[in-house]
């Protein structure tokens, strides 16, 4: 009997996970092994909903945006219960290989699994838009979701410029401003609040009004989710207080970010995460996160990749605020 190789998609999904899975499911039979799909992540573990794969199973995938094997935050799995039962499951299923394709929440149950059952083997893969890992320079999704949201702010720019107003965007980032900051960097916004920095209403209302001393005739700030300020609305109930000119409007994106066509960057990035995790699941390799760095593939081990993570960019900061004169 074929060794098996299991991959399972958890947390949020992210535009790439296809690209991922399928090059996981492939190098998996390139190798030798039979790879099995688990569905809706951790649950699908626990409730053995798992599925043998062959190279049909993921053709036509690479283009399409969420997760064919579904995805989800288990809290089943938080328990030893849980962690037992799936155990169990994989036993029984004969697989003792697994590729994780997640974020922070779905490397901690990995690292919580495999300090219980060493027997086991598992790499993560980056997988969320937030961008919010150490050990790689990008997370799959992360591009996709960049691009979904600097395409929506060019939108917003047309009728803000021709309605004469300002405009509060939100994008997602609960705890990390990447999205946010390379958002508004690519979109030419004013200004950009994010998590990771104190919001500071003063310095914004500095430079709507720099603006408007200019004749600038509208305005783009973009907002994390995640900002202290409370987001887009709260953001513009503030701004409204103190800066008149502008008539104003804010834009939750949501998760419009997370759904579409993954850019061709998100496709390469799953595809060879994909199959260097299996590789290296091959030469015995476990307990680690495979992420890109500097155009290298490195191995970050589980707990290190979730702990914190590289702060955006400083330089990306400077530039809203330069670029804004
Ligand atoms: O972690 C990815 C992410 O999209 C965050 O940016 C966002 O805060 C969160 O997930 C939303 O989670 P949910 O899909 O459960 O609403």
């Amino acid at each position: 009997m074929k060794e098996r190789l299991g991959v399972f998609c958890s947390g949020g999904d992210s535009p790439g996970m296809n690209a991922a899975i399928r090059a996981v499911v492939r190098t998996a039979l390139y190798l030798g092994y039979e790879p099995v799909g688990i569905y809706r992540g951790y649950d699908g573990l626990i409730d053995a909903e798992m599925q043998v794969m062959d190279a049909n199973s993921v053709s036509g995938i690479i283009q399409r945006g969420g997760s064919i094997l579904r995805a989800g935050r288990s809290k089943r799995f938080l328990t030893e219960e849980g962690r037992a039962q799936a155990y169990k499951n994989l036993k029984r299923w004969n697989i003792s290989r697994l590729v994780a394709i997640g974020g922070d929440g779905t490397f901690r149950g990995a690292a919580a699994f495999l300090s219980e059952y060493p027997d086991l083997q598992i790499l993560g893969i980056p997988g969320t838009i937030d961008n919010d890992l150490n050990g790689t320079d990008l997370t799959l999704g992360f591009d996709t979701a960049v691009n979904i949201a600097v395409e929506a702010v060019d939108r917003l720019q047309d009728t803000a410029a021709a309605m004469g107003r300002l405009f509060l965007v939100e994008v997602m980032g609960r705890d990390s401003g990447f999205i946010a900051l390379h958002t508004a960097v690519a979109s030419g916004a004013e200004a950009v609040l994010i998590p990771e920095t104190p919001t500071d209403f003063s310095a914004i209302i500095k430079v709507l009004e720099r603006g408007w001393q200019r004749k600038r005739t509208s305005s783009i700030i973009i907002v994390a989710e995640g900002d202290e300020a409370g987001g887009a609305l709260k953001t513009a109930e503030e701004l409204e207080k103190r800066f008149p000119h502008y008539e104003i409007r804010a834009t939750i994106l949501g998760h419009i970010q997370r759904g579409g066509a993954p850019t061709a960057i998100d496709r390469i990035l799953g595809s060879k995460l994909g199959a260097v995790a299996v590789e290296r699941l091959h030469e015995g390799a476990s307990g680690a996160m495979v992420g890109t760095w500097a155009n290298e593939i490195i191995l970050t081990p589980f707990e290190r990749a979730i702990k914190g993570y590289a702060s955006p960019n400083p330089l990306l900061l400077k530039l809203v605020e330069v670029l804004s004169l």
